[in-house]
Order: structure tokens, then C-alpha cells, then sequence
């Protein structure tokens, strides 16, 4: 089951701010009355030097799912989708995946090699790397298994559990055709091994099309230096495709003329078909959609009138031209209201407004992207995949809402 309230609240609390808590809590009339924060001097500038939301945000956390955490060094934690807005996610706030914990890497010490079939093998330090021409891009990271337990039909009760395996960033790095362009690609080079720094030397086979196509080289994250859990000092940014290919920490790229078929691309990330065949390098992160407000952690509070629906909606093949959203389970569509920029492979935020007389609700949104292609069903993804699958599920996701303003995970066949 979800926990619903996370470890670090006790950290938050022995930073002093107990004492705000409870001073600043509203006496009397809320408007006339002149309430406590008004009656003398509030804190000075921040001693601690990085700021910290307000201790009445201090349940907006990343959150586990017990029975998914056997090993907290080889763990994943969710991005909480449904007390966020806009399409930006808070670095503090932004999912992890590790395979063997967080390697704390000494910049001075970073490292990055480039060898294989390459004209000069090559050994950059960090600052070698941001010598290259910088570039700045948003982009959505969305993991291969985010949604998977719910291939089976409804498994988790929040959004941050189902789909929380995400994050969507400005990253600041440089571009990797310029790099490998350094040391100069062989003509037989076609594939790219990246590899990472941690222990647990993740690797993956990039083509070397997409290498040299859109794939970064990133050091920052929404302007300050990558988080050490998202691979400071320095990571692979591989826009739109899967996220076990986005090797944090990156320490080596060794060119070859075809893929190194390690563990994360045949044990691992290959999707198991309902004909017991596989399919292997399914690596665009098909176009998905999820309403993350109302969703069963953040249910209706106010009761009937006027209800803001709103949500997140991708694709890794471009940008989301249309989301549509229902009330009944399907049966009728509405257009939504796509509001803030529509970057490609980000996330996309939309909402969608009406007024709510109590009744129960089946929502889902449908997100159209750019080629034409719509989100599917989660059946008509079993229709082909099976239901032991664990990849790659961009189904539409149903929430119920009942009368009570309760919100619950349910599938509609
Ligand atoms: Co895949």
C-alpha cells in the first residue's frame, strides 16, 4: 500500500519552523481579525542559504510504494503529479531510479571517455565539456515501467504511484554530436555504447543516429547543477525516449558498428508480447496522458459547482496538438484547454473546466500527438501485449468520482 505520509516530515520538522506552524495559524475572522503573521517581525533572509517551501507545503514529498522497495540502493520513489502544476517539476521533487544507490561523484575527479571506433579516443573533465557550445531544452524523462503495475487492471490508489514515474526538466548541457565530433566517428560507427560512473556501470546501446540527432550532454536542471540522484555532475539526455537510457553519471561512450546487447537491453526493457515472442528496442515513449487533479490523493474538497479538471499530457515523438477529456467513462469527449508552452517531448499541462452538479464521474483524457496518433485503451494495448507486460503502458487511465468527492483507481471494459 502507498504510504501516506512521508520520512522526511520529521526532517522538516527539526528545522525551527515548528514554532511558524503553529503561530501562524488563523484566529478568529480570517479577514478582519488581524492574524498573527501580521502582528510583529516574520524571519529574517535565509540563514541556511537554499531555500525551502513553506512548512504548510511540507507533505509535498517523493513517496515510495513499500512492497516495490526491496533495497533502497536499488529503489525507485514518485514524483508527486497531483500537488504539482505548470509542466515544470521541482529538482527536489523530481522521481529517482538507482540501480546501486547515488554515486557522490567529486567533480575535480569527473571524468568522461570516449573510445571504440573512434578516429582520437578521448578523456574530457567537466570543464572540457562546458568549453562546448551550451544549449537549453525541456524535456520529459519518463520511465519504461511507469504505469506497469497497472497492466494488470487497478493496482495503486494515486496518481503519483501509477504515473509518477516521470519528470520533466529545463536541462542546460551541450549537444553530444559535438562532443563525439571531437574525437571524430569512424565511418563504420553506427551505435553508441553509454555507460555509467556508479557501480553499477549502467549501460545501454544508443543508435548513433539519435546520438547525433538530439541527444545532450546535460550539467544543470532548471538552471542549478543536476541533483547527485539525477547524475551529477554530469548526464545523458536522450529527448523522448525511454528513461534506463538516460545514463546518469556518465563516465564512458565507446563507438561500434552494432549494439552491445547488455543486461538493461535483453533481461531487462524488452517487452514480453501476448504471443510469448519479445520485442526489443522499443525505445520512443509512446504519446500518454494522465488527469492528476481530481485523482484519488487529491480528491474534491468543495463539493459541487464550479470544478477545475487539469493534467499532464506527452509524447516522445513531438508535441500535443489536442487532449480531450470525458466525464462518463468515454462515452462522450470534450476538448481540453492546452495552457503554457508546447515544447517538444515535454510534458504538456491542460485543464479542463466545468460545472459539477455532485454526480459520480468517470474521468479520462486522451492525448493526440503530433503524427496523428492517439492514446489508446489499456485493453487495446492487451489485445497485443498480453497482461504480464510491465513496459511501456501509455493506456487511458480512469478515476472514479463519487458523490462524496472521494476519488479511486478503476478500469472501465
Ligand atoms: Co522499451
Amino acid at each position: 500500500m502507498p504510504t501516506k505520509s512521508g520520512p522526511s516530515r520529521r526532517r522538516f520538522l527539526t528545522t525551527g519552523l515548528v514554532a511558524g506552524i503553529a503561530a501562524t495559524t488563523a484566529k478568529a475572522d480570517p479577514i478582519t481579525d488581524v492574524q498573527p503573521w501580521a502582528q510583529g517581525l516574520g524571519k529574517g533572509v535565509d540563514e541556511r542559504g537554499y531555500g525551502m517551501p513553506s512548512p504548510h507545503e511540507s507533505h509535498v514529498l517523493r513517496k515510495s510504494v513499500p512492497w516495490l522497495v526491496a533495497e533502497t540502493k536499488s529503489s525507485i520513489n514518485f514524483t508527486p503529479l497531483h500537488q504539482l502544476d505548470g509542466i515544470i517539476t521541482p529538482n527536489g521533487l523530481a522521481f529517482e531510479r538507482h540501480h546501486s544507490g547515488v554515486a557522490e561523484i567529486d567533480p575535480a575527479e569527473y571524468r568522461l571517455m570516449i573510445n571504440g571506433l573512434v578516429d582520437r579516443p578521448m578523456v574530457f573533465t567537466l570543464q572540457d565539456l562546458m568549453r562546448f557550445p551550451r544549449h537549453n531544452k525541456v524535456y520529459f524523462l519518463e520511465c519504461t515501467a511507469n504505469s506497469g503495475m497497472e497492466w494488470r487492471g487497478p493496482q495503486l490508489n494515486g496518481v503519483q504511484f501509477t504515473h509518477g514515474m516521470i519528470h520533466n526538466v529545463m536541462y542546460t548541457g551541450v549537444m553530444l554530436r559535438d562532443v563525439l565530433a571531437e574525437a571524430g566517428i569512424k565511418t563504420e560507427g553506427k551505435w553508441l555504447l553509454a555507460e555509467g560512473a556508479d557501480a553499477a556501470g549502467l549501460s545501454r546501446s544508443i543508435p548513433l543516429e539519435k546520438a547525433l540527432d538530439d541527444c545532450m550532454i546535460a550539467f544543470k536542471m532548471n538552471g542549478e547543477a543536476l541533483r547527485p540522484e539525477q547524475g551529477y555532475p554530469a548526464r545523458l539526455v536522450v529527448p523522448g525516449w525511454e528513461g534506463n537510457m538516460w545514463i546518469k553519471w556518465l563516465r564512458r561512450l565507446e563507438v561500434g558498428d552494432q549494439p552491445w546487447h547488455h543486461r538493461e537491453e535483453t533481461a531487462r526493457y524488452t517487452d514480453l508480447l501476448a504471443n510469448g515472442a519479445s520485442r526489443r528496442f522499443t525505445w520512443v515513449m509512446d504519446a500518454k496522458s494522465v488527469i492528476t487533479e481530481p485523482s484519488p490523493q487529491a480528491p474534491v474538497s468543495h463539493g459541487k459547482g464550479p470544478l477545475v479538471i487539469t493534467g499532464l499530457a506527452w509524447s516522445g515523438q513531438g508535441v500535443i496538438p489536442r487532449v480531450d477529456v470525458t466525464l462518463d467513462g468515454g462515452i462522450n469527449w470534450h476538448k481540453a484547454r492546452v495552457d503554457g508552452p508546447s515544447l517538444d517531448k515535454s510534458l504538456h499541462r491542460f485543464y479542463y473546466e466545468f460545472d459539477w452538479d455532485g454526480s459520480p464521474l468517470f474521468l479520462q483524457s486522451r492525448a493526440h500527438d503530433n503524427t496523428g496518433y492517439v492514446q489508446p485503451t489499456k485493453d487495446a494495448l492487451r489485445v497485443i501485449r498480453g497482461e504480464v507486460s510491465n513496459y511501456h503502458n501509455n493506456g487511458i487511465q480512469t478515476w472514479a468520482v463519487y458523490s462524496s468527492g472521494e476519488v479511486e483507481n478503476v478500469e472501465i471494459s
